[in-house]
């Protein structure tokens, strides 16, 4: 038995967490095993990241090889699994560029930095309003606080950012009122995550993707949450009918390995020449080969497919339930991002 416990949290760690009072100390598949050998069935899968489970075979086995012949070079220097990864995820997706970091806020960081060069260096005049909607969240770093549509996250931090507008979720009148040539970028979750699974409505990403089109300005998905096969695609917009400009994509994408990634175009992603944006860390060797095993594994269509139809039963036996106990006023989502007001 470790002499570490629950207590030695409260006592070593900064305390802006409240973790559970026992310690997971082993996870394999849906289960983890805590201090005291006690199992549990880990419904939270990490916050939408253990997509595979806990440390499945084929991927431990990725990691342990990576893990003998390079974890980390610097972006002085490329790797195989770097470009192995991002050449999956052109495959698979609109993108024809891929740019690595490590954390979801960071690659909303880098979308949001991104549109804004690209507006500089595509238009003569003012371009940087970025709109954003109320309760969407998009990360911590203080630029994704202040483009987040939760006061509580950034309020306390200011000066915040200047040229963010938050418009109510789903309300295309709002934002058709509100765009303009001087809006650089529209940032969104096809399905917002952290405020309650809440789908947008296809007409909505439809009329953004319109919007967007009709004023220059970059559309954005946020996929951090929804992406990776969580909804049954590969990625949420596929199911839209919508493409985006830049998407950015993180938590499953190596199952619990540190990583994220921005996807995008060749000519977006031109703005983003030698030395403009970078990270120390973001697409090292390890995550990358741990995140082309994911990609490989859940891109398979009979694995998007079976996500569908667990979702399918998830959703019929939710109703069932509902049908005897009136627990939820209703049950949504797509995939496996299903959440539900409670009566
Ligand atoms: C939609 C969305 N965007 C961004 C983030 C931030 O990701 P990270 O915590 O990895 O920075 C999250 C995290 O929950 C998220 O759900």
């Amino acid at each position: 038995m470790s002499q570490y416990t629950r207590k030695t949290f409260d006592e070593v760690m900064i305390q802006n967490y409240v973790p559970a009072d026992f310690i997971p100390v082993k996870g394999k598949g849906c289960k983890v095993w805590d201090q005291q050998g006690r199992d549990y069935i880990d419904f939270t899968s990490g916050i939408a990241v253990n997509a595979l489970g806990h440390c499945p075979d084929e991927i431990v086995d990725v990691l342990k090889k990576q893990g003998e012949t390079l974890w980390h070079s610097s972006n002085w220097f490329t790797s195989e699994p770097t470009l192995e990864l991002a050449s999956k995820l052109v495959e698979h997706t609109f993108a024809e560029r891929v740019m690595f970091a490590n954390s979801g806020g960071e690659a909303n960081e880098a979308a949001l930095k991104l549109a804004r060069r690209y507006a500089v260096d595509n238009y003569g005049y003012q371009k940087d309003t970025i709109i954003s909607f109320k309760k969407s969240f998009h990360g911590r770093t203080l630029f994704t606080v202040s483009v987040g549509g939760q006061a509580k996250y950034s309020d306390g931090f200011g000066p915040k950012p200047a040229g963010i507008v938050h418009l109510p979720f789903n309300d295309l009148d709002a934002v058709k009122a509100m765009i303009d040539d001087h809006t650089c970028a529209v940032i969104v979750e096809p399905i917002q995550g952290e405020s309650g699974i809440i789908p947008a409505t296809k007409e909505f990403l439809q009329g953004l993707r319109r919007l967007c089109d009709e004023n220059n300005a970059l559309l954005i998905f946020d996929e951090v949450q929804t992406g990776v096969g969580r909804t049954g695609y590969l990625y949420a917009y596929e199911s839209y009918d919508v493409v985006p400009d830049i998407l950015t994509s993180s938590k499953a994408l190596a199952n619990g390995f540190p990583i994220s990634a921005m996807l995008t175009t060749t000519k977006i992603a031109a703005s983003f020449k030698p030395g403009v944006h970078g990270t120390t860390f973001g697409g090292n060797p390890l995550a990358c080969a741990v995140g082309a095993k994911v990609i490989e594994t859940i891109a398979n269509p009979a694995f998007l497919e079976n996500v569908q139809k667990t979702s399918a039963l998830f959703i019929s036996e939710l109703n069932k339930l509902n049908e005897k106990y009136h627990l939820f006023n209703e049950v949504r989502g797509q995939g496996l991002l299903i959440g539900g007001g409670i009566n």
